[in-house]
């Protein structure tokens, strides 16, 4: 465990359903202070009820919008008001956004919902994880890295469908984890990147063939368990790794390229400070 003797603080965004919420649960049974982050009022609030009954403590909820920038740098702000060191942030809200039209921010919905929104609350949260060291950052990626296009120069440009827009969502939450390994290392934050395999939840529920396949998927518990053992096992201290049922998963070149990764990073900062850029936590040590 992180922080032995301690209760650790874990922030879960994707918390109100699925993987997030199996997750966050399991934390709040095994005694870890679970704060979590979602977007629909009403799943939040049976999150937390869910989470109240395995840990048996009422845990703080935010809610943002990841597709808008504003929601999570509101919520980014009230957390860190409030929460004085992070141990773990579990980087997982997620969703096969339609990429019929760019977000208020101006980018591709999908990528800014899966990667600019994480990104932004990691760098919102950084000195919470810092103050937490050693510190973890466990992102929920997928398989559907191989088919992404991403462009890491312009990550927020609009995408041509729904499922490219999701691999190259995926292939910056790999690039992601490889970056902020080689940045926020030095600092006592370890980073990593999980596949959880095709599971039951209400992701996908647009595309008929995907919700076809809900017949024969795993449960979100089964989901959870690789993000379970990246937040807590010392065997699992792993900075920039990519796992899938707790080993070493392989992934496609250009999703683990260093080069590439620093290039979205910078891009990605961009993005997200905007004009303010060099205002913002650059993230060197
Ligand atoms: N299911 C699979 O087979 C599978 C496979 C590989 C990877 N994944 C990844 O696993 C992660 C969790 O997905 P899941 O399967 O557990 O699906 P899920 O049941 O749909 O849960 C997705 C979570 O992400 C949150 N979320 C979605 N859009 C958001 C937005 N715009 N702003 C803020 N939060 C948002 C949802 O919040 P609300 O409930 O409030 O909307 C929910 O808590 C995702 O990153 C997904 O890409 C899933």
């Amino acid at each position: 465990m992180v922080g032995v003797g301690e209760r650790r603080t874990i922030v879960v965004t994707g918390g109100s359903s699925g993987i997030g919420l199996a997750a966050a649960a399991a934390l709040a049974r095994g005694g870890d202070e679970v704060v979590l982050l979602g977007r629909d009022p009403g799943r939040l609030r049976r999150a937390v009820e869910v989470v109240r009954e395995a840990g048996g403590r009422t845990p703080a909820a935010y809610r943002a919008d990841f597709a808008v920038l504003d929601e999570v740098r509101s919520a980014g702000a009230a957390l860190a008001a409030v929460h004085e060191r992070v141990d773990v942030l579990v980087n997982n809200a997620g969703q096969l956004a339609p990429a019929r039209r760019l977000t208020v921010d101006g980018f591709d919905p999908c990528v800014q919902i899966n990667h600019l929104g994480g990104f932004l609350l990691a760098h919102l949260l950084l000195d919470r994880l810092r103050a937490a060291a050693p510190a973890r950052i466990v992102t929920t990626g997928s398989a559907a890295e191989a088919w992404g296009t991403l462009d890491v120069r312009r990550p927020g440009r609009r995408q041509v469908s729904r499922w490219a827009a999701y691999g190259a969502s995926k292939q910056a939450n790999l690039l992601f984890t490889i970056e902020a390994a080689r940045r926020w290392g030095p600092y006592g934050i370890v980073p990593t990147c999980f596949f959880p395999g095709l599971i039951r939840s209400r992701f996908g529920r647009q595309s008929p063939l995907f919700s076809l396949g809900k017949l024969v998927f795993r449960s979100p518990e089964q989901g959870a368990d690789t993000l379970l053992w990246l937040a807590g096992d010392p065997a699992a201290a792993m900075p920039g790794g990519y796992f899938a049922w707790r080993r070493p998963f392989g992934a496609t070149g250009r999703s683990v390229d260093p080069a590439r990764a620093r290039h979205l990073w910078d891009s990605s900062l961009a993005a997200v400070y905007g004009a303010e850029g060099e205002r913002s936590p650059r993230g060197e040590p």
